[in-house]
């Protein structure tokens, strides 16, 4: 009978160095899109899911995130007095998400080594990881659908989307072979972060992943790779090149909405994007955005 898999994986102990400095002081997995931390959508991604037992990989002045997933006793009351209780669900759905847990990263030695840091929360099962920068429309599916492939298949299952070959160098990049499924490709081989002419194809890693525990010892050998850090990226090659180890590394291919929060350009375009396709902002903002960008020309 196939696992069922519980625990999602956030690493969130990242400086971000690129929204200075609106980040001195806040995480950045707390800047808002439209009206939600970005690191809410996320969380709301693995609960939908199923995944309900979430460990977040933090490190200093992360406070923050863990006050957002706790109770506010006083502004819940003060909600609750005006007889706002619209606002107070609002709270109070962040607060009842889900079990939320906490472990510290220490030294900021890259993506591999916060995943390591899950070992002790994880044990031995299958569990996902979950990066903040990027948000998965809800609307489309992608996590469930790695689930259950890792189901049906005991492997490592990572998404891909194709991506614009001058944007290589921004993620891991796989070598993919095809397999009966029209949206799910067998991993032959990962790099992490290639030049536009040394990568192999154009399928980029995304920030899902459904490991299987045995990562976790290829982690605590892996040796620090691109830019100094230990990269996930390279001990999943590790493992596409044994399948042996844990069943290979096989893509499930996304082909729907994905906003990339990471950097300030992309940031704005999630908000605008996001925002327009809400009820309560979409028609006021679209003839205003048609009209600002006919002003632009
Ligand atoms: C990380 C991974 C990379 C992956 C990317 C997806 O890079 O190392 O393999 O493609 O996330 O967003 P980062 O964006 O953290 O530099």
């Amino acid at each position: 009978m196939a696992f069922t898999i519980t625990k999602a994986v956030i690493p969130a102990a990242g400086l971000g160095t690129r929204f200075l400095p609106a980040t001195k002081a806040m995480p950045k997995e707390m800047l808002p899109v439209v009206d939600k931390p970005a690191i809410q959508y996320v969380v709301e991604e693995a609960v939908a899911a199923g995944l309900t037992d979430v460990l977040m990989i933090t490190g200093r002045n992360k406070n923050a995130l863990e006050n957002h997933f706790d109770r506010v006793g006083e502004l819940e009351a003060t909600l609750l007095m005006k007889g706002d209780i619209e606002r107070l669900r609002k709270v109070n759905y962040a607060t009842d998400l889900a079990e939320v847990h906490y472990v510290r990263q220490g030294d900021p030695k890259g993506l591999g080594h916060a995943v390591l840091r899950a070992r002790m929360h994880v044990g031995h099962e299958p569990f996902a990881v979950l990066l903040g920068d990027d948000i998965i429309d809800e609307r489309d599916v992608l996590l469930s659908r790695m689930l259950e492939e890792q189901g049906k298949r005991n492997a490592t299952i990572v998404a891909l989307l194709e991506v614009d070959p001058a944007q290589v160098h921004m993620y891991g990049i796989a070598t993919v072979e095809p397999t009966d499924d029209d949206d799910v490709v067998c991993i032959t081989g990962l790099v992490e972060k290639p030049s536009r002419e040394k990568a192999l194809s154009n399928y980029a890693i995304i920030g899902r992943y459904v490991l299987q525990p045995e990562i976790f010892d290829i982690l605590e050998h892996t040796p620090a790779g691109k830019g100094g850090e230990i990269q996930l990226t390279d001990a999943l090659q590790t493992l596409a090149a044994n399948p042996s180890i844990a069943g290979g590394v096989y893509g499930v291919v996304f082909r729907g909405r994905r906003y990339d929060t990471g950097d300030r350009l992309d940031y704005i375009k999630a908000i605008v994007q996001l925002a327009v396709d809400r009820d309560d902002l979409g028609p006021d903002l679209r003839p205003w955005l048609k009209d600002f960008a006919k002003n632009l020309e």
